[in-house]
């Protein structure tokens, strides 16, 4: 039988929006190289990608509570539950280390935090498949 048409767009926004954020961090950590050394070129690449990046994220967050109340998260057992908010926390960690990255000066400051931001999403991308494969 087809999934509800508004389970198919729940669940389209949230992956668009993930592959951006995930898949859009991955891309440009294997572009970047390419222009080392290039300063202009770097930084207007991480501006240009930082305006896909950060609706991507606010999309996350909202299609994210979406998904908690479409599955009825508060009848999910205890396991599911606490998948659920370790993964928030990751998404939060994320959010909150991309800023920082943003924010640096040092290149010691950008790799950790651009690692950490990258990690935790990679992670929470994971969870999330967790979650839905359970449900
Ligand atoms: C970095 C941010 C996030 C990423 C990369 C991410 C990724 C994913 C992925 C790949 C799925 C699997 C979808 C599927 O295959 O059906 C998923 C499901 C889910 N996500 Fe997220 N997600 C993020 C943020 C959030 C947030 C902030 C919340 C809650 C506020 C959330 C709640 C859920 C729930 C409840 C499911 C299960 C949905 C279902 O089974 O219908 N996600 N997520």
């Amino acid at each position: 039988m087809l999934t509800p048409f508004l389970t198919t767009v729940r669940l389209f926004l949230h992956i668009l929006a993930a592959s951006i954020w995930v898949g859009g961090q991955i891309v440009l950590a294997g572009l970047v190289p390419a222009v080392r050394g290039n300063a202009t070129v770097t930084k207007a690449l991480a501006n240009q990608f930082n305006r896909l990046a950060w609706p991507s994220y606010f999309v996350l967050l909202a299609t994210g509570v979406w998904n908690m109340f479409a599955v009825h998260f508060w009848a999910m057992d205890s396991a599911w539950q606490t998948v659920l908010w370790i993964k928030i926390g990751l998404v939060l960690l994320s959010g909150l280390a991309a800023w920082l990255h943003t924010k640096s000066k040092s290149s010691a400051g950008l790799a950790v935090w651009g690692s950490v931001t990258a990690l935790s999403a990679l992670a929470a991308m994971f969870m999330g498949i967790m979650l839905a494969t359970s449900v």
